[in-house]
Parts: structure tokens; C-alpha cells; sequence
């Protein structure tokens, strides 16, 4: 298979011409996000309010699970954006929580970009880095969105130190968070150890705590992000929310209903959000009901939906397909511009009806 390298390469692909088919690696989708924190946060924001004005097709992610691998998955995200920057495409990325063992992440992913005029592919980029990116962004303007109206969150804990509370810390710190204290909390002490690396070597001010208690994590902690690997609930005690803090729910299975039940609650999707054994879903099953939410982050952005200053909120976030397809096509717009778009010389063949 040869790789061609085409400067000449236009952002958006040429309808009349032979499709085409770029790949593009980590090293460029890395490159073209590097340090534009902001830039993708407003990019997620206007994706949401897309979304949330029906601009868009959405449907439920697939779980391929293994009877097997019983902790292993690879869930399938179709859908399709309109807007300037309309495109179809698709998401497909495997969690296998058994990889950080070995040294390599836990999740790995592809992500399909098609035509909108042809339905053609048209590029497949390396999306670990983009799925990271657009979850991390997610969180940040949540952070920021449903902070609005109480006083900004200056103690920040983790609970779970992977990957993604990596992105996640990076994004807080890139669209202008700072904090007095940093809060972690992990099962893995080299996780917690890896954490605390990154802080140090990105300069980071305020001061670092590893709490070997959940309670005390939480307790001591105005904004608590989420991002543990965790199938079921394993923190069940409202009282430790007390104080009310902001709580970035990320990986959707750690609070038990009676902690959700006991604040006000946000998701992405609703939709999307009660499914799959999340939190919401199994608060959904106990109560019979929806009444516990009260609303999307896009209610909360547009105004429809106020948040009380004087209870813990939890965002719940499903994570969307269409905030990877808008991420996916800023990188490949990106790429594209820069003149460095490989090409996969003649991956449609064979394109004469009658030969
Ligand atoms: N909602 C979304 O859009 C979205 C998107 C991407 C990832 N996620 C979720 O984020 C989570 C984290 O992903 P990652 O790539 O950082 O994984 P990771 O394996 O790199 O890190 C997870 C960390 O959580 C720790 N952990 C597991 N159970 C714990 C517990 N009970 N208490 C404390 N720590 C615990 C592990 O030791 C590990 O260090 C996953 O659950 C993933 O599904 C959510």
C-alpha cells in the first residue's frame, strides 16, 4: 500500500473527483490539538447546542461485550452532525481495563469520517487522543457552566488518577482553572504515583494530596472528578457530599442512587444517559422514574434549567458520538490545511458501475 503525502489536499473532499481516503495518526491528531484547549471547548459547546436543537442523529452506542472477557468491551458510536461542519461518521473504541497492567491504556479507538453528499469515507483517524479530548472538553465546560451561580470551585480532587483525569486536569488548567489544593485518590498507588508526575512536570501550582479514603477525598473537595474504571457503585453515603460540592461524574458507575437522589442532576443525553447500568440508569430502576434529573448541560447553558446553589450537582455525561465526529473533523480540517493529509493511494478501486 503506497502513502502519499498531498499538499494539495482541500479541507472539505471534492464531490466530482474520485473520493479519497486519508489516514491520519496519532502524531498529527496530537499536533493539531496540542494546546488549544479553548478553542475545543467552544468547539463541544456549539456541538451540544447543535445536538440539543435537534441538529443531529444520535443513536444508541452498541456494546459489544465478550462472554469471556467479561470486564473487556468495544462500543460502537454512529452518528451524524449538521451545522457548517456537517459529517457522518462513526466511533469504534475497545476498553480493556486489563491493558494498564501491561503498560498500554486501556482504551483504543478509530474513528470513521463519511461524506455527507457521497456517504463515502473519507479518513480514519487515530481517536484514543480524540475521545480523550472531546470527554476532557466536556468536563471542563461543565466545570465551568454549572459553577456559574455558586462560588468557583478552589479544591479539586480525582477519584481514579488514569488517563482520562489526566486530559481532564489538562483541559481545567488550559481553559484557565487554578486550584489551592489537588485532591487524589486511587486503588493503584502507581497510579496515583503517575498522577502525580504529570503534575509536577506540568508546573502545576497548589498543593497535592494523595487521600487513602474515598471519604476524605470527597470531603475535601469543592470540584470531584470521577474517572475510575469501577462497574458498580461503590460510594453510597450522601453525607459525605454535605458541602455540596460539584461533582464531574466521567466514568458513570461509582455514586449509588441514594448520592444521586440526593443533589441535582445533569447529563448529556437523557436518553443515552439511562442505560447501561450507569448511576442515572439504576436511580431510574429504583424510583420508578425520571424526576431525579434536571436536565441536559445544554438546558443549563441555554437557561431553561436553573441549578440550586445549595446541593451537590453531579454531571453525568454518556459521552456522544457527535462531539467525536466535531472533533474528528476539526483535526482533519486541521491536517488538511497544514498540507500534510496521507492520502491512501486508490483505496476505492474498482468505482465504474459496469467495469
Ligand atoms: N463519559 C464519557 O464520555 C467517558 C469517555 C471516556 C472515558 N470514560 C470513562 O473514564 C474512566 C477512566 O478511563 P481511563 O482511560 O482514565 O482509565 P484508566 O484505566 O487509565 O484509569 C482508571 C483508574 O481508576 C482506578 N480505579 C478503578 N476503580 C477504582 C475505585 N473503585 N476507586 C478508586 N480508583 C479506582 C484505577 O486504578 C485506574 O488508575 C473509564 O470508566 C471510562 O469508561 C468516560
Amino acid at each position: 500500500m503506497t502513502v502519499l503525502s498531498s499538499p494539495a489536499a482541500q479541507p472539505t473532499p471534492d464531490h466530482t473527483a474520485t473520493p479519497t481516503f486519508a489516514v491520519i495518526p496519532g502524531a498529527q491528531v496530537r499536533q493539531a490539538l496540542d494546546g488549544r484547549e479553548q478553542q475545543v471547548v467552544d468547539l463541544v459547546e456549539a456541538t451540544y447546542r447543535l445536538h440539543g436543537a435537534g441538529d443531529s442523529v444520535n443513536p444508541p452506542s452498541y456494546f459489544l461485550r465478550f462472554p469471556d472477557r467479561p470486564s473487556s468491551r468495544i462500543i460502537a458510536l454512529p452518528a451524524s452532525i449538521g451545522g457548517l461542519n456537517r459529517v457522518d461518521g462513526m466511533k469504534w473504541i475497545s476498553s480493556f481495563p486489563a491493558n494498564v497492567s501491561s503498560g498500554l491504556p486501556r482504551a483504543s479507538a478509530v474513528l470513521i469520517l463519511n461524506d455527507h453528499e457521497t456517504g463515502y469515507p473519507f479518513a480514519c483517524l487515530e481517536s484514543s487522543i480524540i475521545s480523550a479530548t472531546r470527554t476532557a472538553a466536556s468536563a471542563a465546560l461543565a466545570a465551568d457552566r454549572l459553577s456559574r451561580g455558586r462560588s468557583r470551585p478552589r479544591r479539586v480532587g480525582f477519584f481514579g488518577t488514569g488517563l482520562i483525569a489526566r486530559y481532564i486536569h489538562t483541559f481545567l488548567a488550559g481553559t484557565g482553572w487554578t486550584f489551592d489544593t489537588i485532591g487524589l485518590h486511587d486503588l493503584s498507588a502507581d497510579s496515583t504515583a503517575g498522577f502525580r508526575g504529570y503534575l509536577e512536570q506540568a508546573d502545576v501550582t497548589g498543593e497535592v494530596t494523595v487521600h487513602d479514603s474515598a471519604e476524605a477525598l470527597i470531603r475535601s473537595s469543592d470540584l470531584v472528578v470521577f474517572a475510575t474504571v469501577a462497574g458498580k457503585p461503590h460510594v453510597t453515603e450522601p453525607a459525605w457530599f454535605a458541602h455540596h460540592p460539584l461533582v464531574l461524574h466521567v466514568s458513570l458507575r461509582d455514586l449509588a442512587p441514594e448520592v444521586l437522589l440526593a443533589s441535582a442532576n445533569v447529563v448529556d443525553d437523557v436518553e443515552h444517559c439511562l442505560k447501561a447500568d450507569t448511576s442515572p440508569h439504576l436511580t431510574e430502576q429504583l424510583t420508578g422514574g425520571r424526576d431525579f434529573l434536571d436536565g441536559t448541560l445544554d438546558d443549563v447553558m441555554t437557561g431553561r434549567v436553573t441549578l440550586p446553589d445549595d446541593r451537590t450537582v453531579i454531571f453525568s455525561p454518556f459521552g456522544l458520538g457527535v462531539l467525536d465526529l466535531a472533533v474528528g473533523k476539526y483535526v482533519y480540517d486541521e491536517v488538511a490545511r497544514s498540507g500534510h493529509l496521507h492520502l491512501i493511494d486508490h483505496f476505492f478501486h474498482d468505482l465504474r458501475r459496469y467495469g
